[in-house]
């Protein structure tokens, strides 16, 4: 697939119009098989996707499905199977990690333990023979930045995680890279702390204006941070979209299942209304007597007909719940109430509706509104069709192998030794360029 055309990546054009900038990454066909044993194991299936400069850029989805795998592509600690990577324009894929423009940083932060905060910080700038005022300059800006100036003096270990996540931080953004990788930074803080992170890693971002690729399993961390997310899946992309499209306009069952809670509802089609209520194709689905259901047909879904089973999506918090039946032309389901979970700000709804469907309901519990029902009740379930959407049951992803400019690896050929892929570089191994030593275990410099 490509995650560049403009179903995908939304509106604007990836190259500022004024200045045509070029992106500030970008991924063109990009694949991995690992070696195990002899054999290619797949990790990134095919990649297309375009970072802006300044962007708040996420790469999100499940355990295993390459996010890793492609933050370390761009950074240059793996090399691509198949296809090209470019920073800035500039195509990068044979230079090795300490040429490219980009920092890492990863889970696990280690700091140096015998450096105070302020020598941590500063420990890359010396190696790099910044000294004096300007060192005292840039190091003091960095920890005002990240609110760490009144703990300067201040050991790793005297630290809170948090703290030291933000060390960590200060540490690769004092390096000044034209981006900023970030391989689940904020996985070994606990859920308060993290979102309050996620809070300040925005804030940070914004304010220094560099492009930061983000990578987590959390959607709640994306949908807080980013400007843009690329939902990943089996090493592809399935949606790459604003948080806000991928959450309302999920492009695929996938990504409907994945981010929030989503009722998926298999039914039949019935009719197709080219030119819907706003002028977009209609859905109309079988339901019961005096119920109604309809939605808009998704962009990515092609041309269905009467008889066509489908998919609609909606979600838990779109739902009206009521006792009679609701007026109006939109979606009006009948159901019984098999399940009541009271969560403090709303409570939870299961119903199970007259067509064989399970759906789940929020019910915001503002003043007046709570209790509207009770375990067993008959309701009306209704929400507006626009609400909702026609789901084709996966996308349609082209084979690597399809692509014409793809040189497939044979499965089961080891490469050989002068191609052979570099070996996961592990931070405690990284070589600073301007030192020519091995020291720094995590924020080390891969450019300048
Ligand atoms: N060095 C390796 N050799 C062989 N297979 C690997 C190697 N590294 C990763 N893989 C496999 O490649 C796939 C993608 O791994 P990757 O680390 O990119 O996933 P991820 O999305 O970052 O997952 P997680 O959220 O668990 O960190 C997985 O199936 C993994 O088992
Ligand atoms: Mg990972």
């Amino acid at each position: 697939m490509t995650a560049t055309g403009d179903t995908v990546t939304g509106d604007a054009d990836i190259r500022d119009a004024a200045t045509g900038v070029p992106a500030a990454i970008e991924l063109v066909g990009v694949a991995k098989d690992y070696q195990s044993r002899g054999r290619a194991v797949p990790a990134v299936s095919r990649v297309d996707l375009e970072i802006r400069s300044g962007e708040f850029f996420s790469l999100l989805g499940p355990s295993g499905c390459g996010k890793s795998t492609t933050l370390r592509m761009i950074a240059g600690f793996e090399e691509p199977t198949r296809g090209r990577i470019l920073l800035q324009g500039r195509d990068v894929t044979a230079v090795p990690p300490n040429r490219r423009d980009v920092n890492l940083v990863f889970q696990s932060y280690a700091l140096f333990p015998h450096l105070d905060v302020a020598g941590n910080v500063a420990f890359g700038l010396r190696r790099r023979g910044v000294k004096g005022r300007e060192l005292r300059e840039r190091v003091g800006s960095m920890l005002d930045l990240v609110e760490l100036s009144e703990l300067a003096d201040r050991r790793p270990r005297e630290l809170s995680g948090g703290q030291q996540q933000r060390v960590a931080l200060a540490r690769a953004l004092v390096n000044r890279p034209a981006a900023l990788l970030l391989d689940e930074p904020l996985g070994a803080l606990d859920l308060k702390l993290r979102q309050t992170m996620q809070i300040q890693l925005k804030a940070i971002q914004r304010e220094v204006g560099i492009t930061f690729v983000y990578v987590t399993h959390d959607q709640g961390e994306a949908l807080t941070m980013s400007d843009r997310i690329a939902v990943m899946n089996g090493g592809r992309v399935e949606q790459l979209a604003s948080p806000r499209d991928i959450y309302e306009r999920p492009r695929t069952r996938f990504v409907a299942g994945f981010i929030g809670t989503s009722n998926l509802l298999r039914r039949t089609v019935r009719a197709v209304d080219a030119a819907g209520p706003d002028g977009r194709p209609t859905v109309v689905l079988d339901a019961g007597v005096e119920e109604r259901l309809s939605a808009p047909l998704h962009p990515q879904t092609g041309p269905l007909r009467a008889g066509d089973q489908v998919e609609l999506t909606v979600r838990p918090e779109k739902i009206e719940m009521s006792a009679t039946r609701p007026d109006g032309p939109g979606c009006a389901l009948r159901g019984r109430i098999v399940e009541v979970v009271y969560l403090g700000t709303y409570t939870t709804y299961t119903v199970a509706t007259h067509g064989g469907n399970e759906i789940t309901v929020f019910w915001q519990n503002s003043t007046g509104a709570s209790n509207i029902a009770e375990r067993g009740d008959e309701i009306w379930l209704s929400w507006l069709p626009e609400h909702s959407y026609v789901l084709p049951e996966s996308v349609d992803l082209p084979e690597a192998d399809d692509q014409p400019e793809a040189i497939a690896l044979p499965a089961a050929v080891a490469l050989p030794e002068a191609v052979a892929l570099p070996a996961s570089v592990d931070p405690a191994e990284a070589v600073d360029p301007a030192a020519g030593t091995s020291t720094d275990p995590v924020a080390y410099r891969v450019s300048h």
